[in-house]
This record gives C-alpha cells, structure tokens and sequence, in this order.
C-alpha cells in the first residue's frame, strides 16, 4: 500500500533521445507510472512540440483528441496529439483536478512537456487523490462516504463563442461539437444531461450523476472528481462557484464539505518546478494536477491518453 512516503514523482534523469528511450524502456516507466502515478523525465533532448510527438508516439499509448473531449478549457493544438494545455491568463492559478473528471469521456493518462519555463511561478501542482482520500475517510468520514455513496453533479454556464479570458470558456458550440442549438440539445440529451439556455448565447449545463471516488488498485480508492477545481476555481462572468457542485441527490457541497478536502490536498501537494525540456507522465484515475500562477513566457504542452 502507498504511503505519504512513497516516491513521488519517480524521477528518470537521462540524456539524449526520449522516444527511444521510451521505445525500450516502456515495461519499466509503466511500472513506476504506476507505482507512484507521475514519472518526471528530466535532462532528455526535447526541443519542441515534434519531439515530444515523436516520444509520445514511441511510448505507443493511444491517443485522446480534444475535438472529443468534453473539457471546459479553451487550448490549442500544436500537432494532431500536442495541444497548449490552457490558454487561460497568467495570473488565473488553476486548481487541482483529475482532467475531465466533472465528464463521462475522460483520459487514463497525461503527458505534459515543457518547452519554455517561465521566469517565475508556473509550477504544476501534483497531488496523490488516493492519498487525499485516505486522509479523508479519516478526518471526514461523513462527507468522504457520501460522496462515494452517492456521486457528484456539476453545473457550469459556457459562452456561445470561445472567451480565453477564463479557465472555463470554451463555448458550448466546441465543447459538445455542434453547430448549433438543436444540436447541442441532441448532444446533452444523449449524455442524460439537463440544461438551460440564458440570455444571450450562453448555456447551463448539469451534468448526470458522476462517481467521486473511483478504485485505483490494492483496495485503494481515489478522490477521482473535479470537486476542489469546480469550487475554488468555475469563477468568472457567468459562473458562480457555489452553484458548481451537488451530491448526486442535488444537494449543494459547500465549502464547509470541501474546506478538508481543500486542506489535505494541498498538504499533500508537490509543485513540478519546470525545466525546458521536460516531460511528465501523469496517471489521471491517481493523480489531481493544476497550474500555479506565472509571470513572462511558459509553453507547457499536454497530450492525452485513452
Ligand atoms: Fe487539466
């Protein structure tokens, strides 16, 4: 069983070529992948977003396009697979999350690639969600059962258009793929979401019931749910985060329910200090990542695995 001792990340400092590295040696990072839920590939030769394409295309994971996904971030692709892994402000800190989780369609795994550090801030903040909720279970058993027990429910507002002024603006016409309203209304109805079309072009969507805490292996659980970003962070013009997230019965999580999750995530909390060139294979169903706050330039790219 893991403890708060166990190595994390697992470090592989190495030199030269990442995808043949990864091409030989794919039985052993999966090993530590999952072992300790983030493997950190320091010191490689990745020069851009082609090299870190060509490492992950040597790992040989299939792939999770954004054009399918149903994440709230509005991004980029820089290849068919590489994309900018938020478009959002500088100053706007991302808060922990497991990608896609507050979706039914969510990825297994995440490779991050930082191709310019920023001169300041900028971390990726990494935190154990099985660690987060065996901490839980003991310091806040009621809430940590019933969130088990009974799932979550999110409710997020999107703009008609793309507004990259917020961590949440990709319009509804991107996030479910549809041209229009008839078929945004084909698309949610067939997720078994509810909604609601406001003023203007926007549209409240309420997810169906979603579980939020998922089995990783060994009898250990994890707090597999987007409940610390959707509170801290579904902040902007159209979004209230107290509106953001119920249990599955609709009843609202405040934050007097999330203020221990809040508390022991953070605790737990190892920020990834970027260095140009490295690549991070993060395991999506263990680990919660976010973005901290930066100042000048950072190009960290993401790709997803299915
Ligand atoms: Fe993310």
């Amino acid at each position: 069983m893991a403890t708060r001792e166990t190595e994390f990340p697992a470090i592989i400092e190495g030199s030269g070529d990442l995808a043949a590295f990864l091409q030989e040696n794919r039985a052993q990072v999966e090993a530590r992948l999952a072992s300790a839920g983030t493997v950190l590939f320091r010191g490689f030769d990745v020069p851009d977003a082609f090299a870190f394409d060509a490492a992950i295309e040597a790992y040989g994971a299939p792939g999770f396009t954004y054009e399918d996904s149903l994440s709230n971030a509005v991004r980029t692709n820089v290849t068919p697979r590489v994309f900018t892994a938020n478009e959002a402000p500088p100053q706007t800190e991302i808060y922990l999350h497991h990608e896609m989780a507050q979706t039914p369609i969510y990825p297994s795994a995440l490779f991050f690639y930082c191709e310019i550090a920023p001169e300041a801030g900028g971390a990726t903040p990494l935190c154990r969600s099985d660690w987060v909720f065996a901490r839980l279970e003991q310091d806040a058993p009621a809430f940590a059962a019933r969130a088990e027990a009974e799932g979550v429910r999110y409710t997020n507002v999107m703009p008609g258009e793309d507004d990259a002024g917020s961590g949440q603006g990709r319009s509804w016409r991107s996030t479910l793929s549809v041209a229009d309203k008839a078929g945004a209304e084909a698309r949610l109805s067939d997720l078994g979401y509810s909604w609601e079309w406001l003023e203007g072009s926007g549209l409240r969507v309420t997810t169906r019931t979603l579980p939020a805490v998922r089995s990783v292996g060994d009898g250990r659980k994890s707090f597999f749910n987007q409940l610390i970003a959707a509170f801290r962070g579904w902040s902007d013009s159209r979004n209230d985060p107290n509106r953001a997230i119920t249990f599955g019965d609709g009843t609202p999580i405040g934050p007097e329910d999330m203020a221990d999750a809040i508390r022991i995530a953070d605790e737990l909390t190892y920020d990834l200090a970027w260095q140009a060139g490295d690549v991070a294979l993060v395991d999506n169903y263990m680990v919660m990542h976010g973005r901290r706050p930066f100042e000048g330039r950072r190009r960290v790219l993401a790709s997803l695995v299915s």
